[in-house]
């Protein structure tokens, strides 16, 4: 059976691309290309039509990484689309969880840093507004989490 999974972040120009890209790359590089279907969203419309942010996109670069996608807003139907929501802070999933009133879809909403094996972190945290350690960070913070992800998603 193939799993639906999709990443959420506030503007689906940084965090929630880099997630989905990192993923992708991760399964690929397992021979898993036919078992996940990986996307993102993001919880606000502004940015919507757009690549993953240049910086992003420059410090994936460095790593040999092309991180592409078309930022687009979540919507609530893609709670019953979906097998599994990674959101990448609290904000994200308060905001997810707002669209499922009825709380028929909360088993499928997690906080992405819950699958992490190294890091300690809680949340992925916002680079837009920093500089370039930022992107880095959360790079290496989601290779870190998307590895755990797949693990416990392998071994079901
Ligand atoms: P993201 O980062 O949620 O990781 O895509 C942000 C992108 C844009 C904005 C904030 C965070 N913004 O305020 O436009």
């Amino acid at each position: 059976m193939t799993k639906k999974l999709l990443f959420v972040c506030l503007g689906n120009i940084c965090r929630s691309p880099a997630a989905e890209n990192i993923m992708n790359h991760l399964v690929e590089k397992q021979g898993l290309g036919d078992q996940f279907i990986c996307d993102s969203a993001g919880t606000g419309g502004w940015h919507v039509g757009a690549l993953p942010d240049r910086r992003m996109r420059a410090a994936a670069k460095e790593r040999g990484l092309d991180f592409v996608g078309s930022a687009r807003q979540f919507e609530a139907m893609d709670l019953r689309e979906f097998d599994l929501i990674l959101a990448m802070d609290k904000d994200n999933y308060r905001n997810i969880l707002a669209l499922d009133p009825q709380r028929k879809f909360t088993d499928k909403v997690k906080m992405m840093c819950d699958y992490c094996e190294t890091y300690t972190d809680k949340e992925v945290p916002d680079p837009y507004y920093g500089g370039s350690d930022g992107f880095d960070y959360v790079i290496d913070l989601l290779f870190d989490a998307c590895g755990g992800l797949l693990k416990s998603l392998s071994q079901k």
